[in-house]
């Protein structure tokens, strides 16, 4: 099943090998780093749990799970031009019912370049409009299946450490795909305006521990340039993961980058 939205650093192109490493039993599968979850929805696992620190995107699934239709009516309502873009993209989502803030969430995810979520300092989101560079709008089928998957998860929008401190027992299965630790701003490629920072990265390895700890399960996906990091303790296994980004979204940037897998299993 494709998932509901574009997101820079989605995991489809790395599904063929996670697939592999998934842990056989009936465990709750954890994602505190969401995005457009695309491992959720290709196993659309019994229970779930999952997390993001972007409200709008939290608020895109909960309205989903409520009122997957209106989400979807609306959004199909709004022509795919560049003036109908600009015009939505100015409105606080604030502003906005649920309902209305979920569907022009979709809408302008669809119609961005290349799914980027990016906002200003005002939390007004900034992508430029990309009459090339678009998705397509899922059919209705589509879209209703996907939202229909989401039953089984909770959603919820919060910072990682929240979520995995309140959800460690040892039936747990972490999914962890933070987005690379950066020093300084990198235009286009910022989730939000909070990037992900080294403390963050020290935080999320303190994490890891606890998770160990419980006697649950957790599975790491990370730049292989800081893999040594993650290697907390010797049973520990990596392996590395090709994948082809295309984040900046230009020919000449797109090539084979390698991630390191890290589980605990
Ligand atoms: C690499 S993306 C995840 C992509 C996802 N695996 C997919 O398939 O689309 C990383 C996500 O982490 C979220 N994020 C950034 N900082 C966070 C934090 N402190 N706590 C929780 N989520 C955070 C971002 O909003 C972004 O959606």
């Amino acid at each position: 099943m494709r998932p509901l939205l574009r997101w820079a650093g989605s995991k489809r192109q790395m599904l063929g090998p996670l697939r592999e490493m998934l842990p056989r039993e009936d465990s709750i599968y954890i994602e505190p780093f969401c995005g457009s979850a695309a491992l959720f929805f290709d196993q659309r696992p019994k229970r779930a749990v999952l997390s993001d620190i972007n409200a709008d995107l939290i608020n895109f699934y909960a309205a989903c799970k409520s009122r997957p239709r209106q989400v979807f009516r609306l959004s199909g309502q709004l022509k795919r031009t560049k003036a109908e873009y600009l015009k939505i993209r100015k409105h606080s989502p604030a502003e906005r019912s649920k309902i209305a803030r979920a569907a022009y969430f979709y809408y302008l995810n669809r119609n961005c370049f290349n799914g980027l979520y990016r906002t200003n300092r005002q939390g007004m989101f900034n992508v430029p409009f990309s009459a090339s560079r678009t998705g397509r709008m899922l059919s209705e089928e589509e879209f209703l299946s996907a939202c229909a998957a989401l039953k089984s998860a909770r959603v919820v929008s919060c910072d990682f450490e929240r979520l995995i401190k309140e959800n460690l027992e040892p039936e747990a299965f972490f999914f962890l795909d933070p987005p690379y630790a950066v020093k300084h701003r990198q235009p286009f490629t910022d989730y939000n305006s909070q990037a992900f920072g080294e403390s963050d990265l020290q935080r999320l390895l303190v994490c890891l521990k606890a998770i160990d700890d419980v006697g649950a399960k957790f599975a790491i996906t990370y730049d292989s340039s800081v893999s040594e990091k993650f290697m907390l303790r010797k049973r520990w296994r990596q392996s590395e993961i090709i994948v082809r980004r295309n984040i900046a979204g230009f020919a000449d940037a797109r090539r084979n980058a390698s991630e390191i897998l890290t589980t605990n299993f």
